[in-house]
């Protein structure tokens, strides 16, 4: 296709960049931050195992799907379904794949750059020593004062915001594709350090039989449920972001060695991907849990045990300066990279229509900002202000990613599973065997829509209790 071969934004340089620049969109909050305190309020192993199954029989068919789309379609989400729809003779009001993800972005960014901003302030002052020999009531008034001071998080939101989109507006391959290949390594070798870490501390045997124990008294329809919405939102799924990147994937490349070009292929590079995603969020796992045992603290802290719980830990044990600071070091490191994803579909769109990318960036993060203001504020100066029963931060969180992103998600699995034609996905695909293909099919067009629905559902009953 002449797409293909004159890509508007550049191409990865191979099918590792694809894979660490999707892997870095997957890491992220949700692994560090979401996926062990929501373990922890499940009680540990049987929550793991049934995440695990939501990320096989959901997660990993419809991001095959969502790179499909991408790689096809070969331009940003909005105009690659546009160009789908009509390659497909059906109307071009699929598009709307394409502008629900923008506008899921755009929301998810702008609430995340806050939490990740928290992240990046706790880097600084673990590395000034604040949090050593700290008690628990100082640890859990110190999370409070940083959110009661709008100057310091409105600070760090624009920093971090200027971060992400300074790397989206340098462009794909000088922007994009440095950033994962400095930022990944780094994040990988942080946290098996942190690991190696965790392993010397006498609570790490507690912390793995809490991880990899199965109780399944402890679970309900609600565990259900959150294990499906996190096996989405962990795999930046159902917005465009792997979408996007799979616009930008080679479909041959040549091998350096041998000369010959070879098909690069999709579906075993997102098998890796949500390997490699499901192992940072074990990781973060054994690399926190062990801490918390050792402190003689509870793992059912829910959205604070990153800021209050953990920060306490590593102010009483020794090497805590250093492996504290490192521990959030990695926590900015992966939300960056995850970031740069959340603006780079609508970046890209708006580069096709003519904008400059610098520009582009810019009016998109300052968009974003203004946005993400309203989840700063929504920590003190409106604390007061909630809308059905929420803060301006929980509301834009909740419509984002239990709403929007499941709704994406769906119509992305219509579209591969049930209105795309079978030859052009069976070529995209270039599956060699039939009966997994017939496998993947079966999981997108029936499994999985049946999983987004139920997270739909849940969330919409749930809400009118
Ligand atoms: N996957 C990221 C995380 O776990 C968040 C994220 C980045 C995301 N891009 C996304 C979520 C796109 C949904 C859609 O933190």
């Amino acid at each position: 296709m002449q797409k293909q071969d004159k890509p508007a934004h550049g191409m990865w340089a191979s099918r590792w960049v694809f894979i660490l620049a999707a892997t870095g969109s997957a890491v992220g909050l949700g692994n560090i931050w979401r996926f062990p305190y929501i373990t922890g309020e499940y009680g540990g192993g049987a929550f793991v195992l049934l995440y695990l199954a939501c990320i096989a029989v959901m997660g990993v068919p419809i991001m095959i799907a969502e790179v499909m789309l991408g790689r096809r379609g070969g331009l940003s989400p909005i105009h690659s379904m546009k160009k789908l729809a009509t390659d497909n003779k059906v109307t071009r009001r699929w598009a709307v794949i394409g502008y629900l993800g923008a506008l899921s972005g755009f929301l998810i960014l702008s609430f995340y750059s806050t939490v990740a901003s928290w992240a990046l302030y706790y880097a600084w002052e673990a590395l000034q020593g604040v949090f050593q020999g700290i008690s628990a009531a100082d640890s859990q008034a110190h999370y409070q004062a940083m959110q009661a001071n709008p100057w310091l998080m409105l600070g760090m939101h624009t920093l971090f915001m200027v971060l992400t989109m300074g790397v989206v507006a340098m462009g794909v391959k000088k922007g994009l594709e440095r950033a994962v290949e400095i930022l990944m390594p780094l994040l990988f070798v942080l946290l098996i350090v942190l690991i190696g870490y965790a392993a010397t501390t006498s609570g790490f045997a507690q912390g793995v039989d809490f991880l990899f124990a199965f109780d399944f008294s402890k679970l309900s329809g609600q565990a259900v449920l959150d294990a499906l919405g996190q096996a989405f939102f962990t795999l930046s799924l159902g917005m465009g972001a792997i979408m996007a990147y799979g616009a930008y994937m080679p479909r041959e490349l040549r091998d350096k060695k041998s000369g010959q070009t070879r098909s690069v292929s999709i579906v075993s590079s997102v098998v890796i991907i949500a390997a490699l995603d499901t192992l940072v969020a074990l990781g973060a796992g054994l690399a926190i849990f062990p801490l918390l045992f050792t402190g003689g603290l509870e793992p059912a802290q829910g959205p604070g045990m990153m800021f209050v719980t953990l920060p306490l830990a590593f102010g009483q044990m020794p090497g805590g300066l250093l492996f504290g600071t490192l521990f959030f070091v990695l926590v900015v490191c992966a939300a960056w990279t995850s970031s740069i994803s959340l603006g780079e579909p609508m970046v890209a769109w708006l580069v096709e229509r003519g904008m400059r990318r610098w520009l582009a960036s810019l009016l998109v993060g300052l968009a974003a900002w203004l946005l993400g203001v309203g989840s700063v504020l929504s920590f003190n100066v409106w604390k007061d202000y909630t809308f059905l029963g929420g803060s301006f931060f929980d509301n834009i969180e909740l419509l984002s990613t239990s709403i929007m992103l499941p709704l994406g998600g769906l119509l992305i699995a219509i579209f591969a599973g049930w209105i795309m034609k079978e030859t052009q996905v069976r070529k995209e695909l270039g599956m060699k065997s039939f009966v997994l293909y017939m496998v993947w099919r079966a999981m997108v067009r029936i499994v999985a829509p049946l999983g987004v629905l139920a997270i739909l559902i849940g969330f919409l009953t749930g809400a009118l209790d």
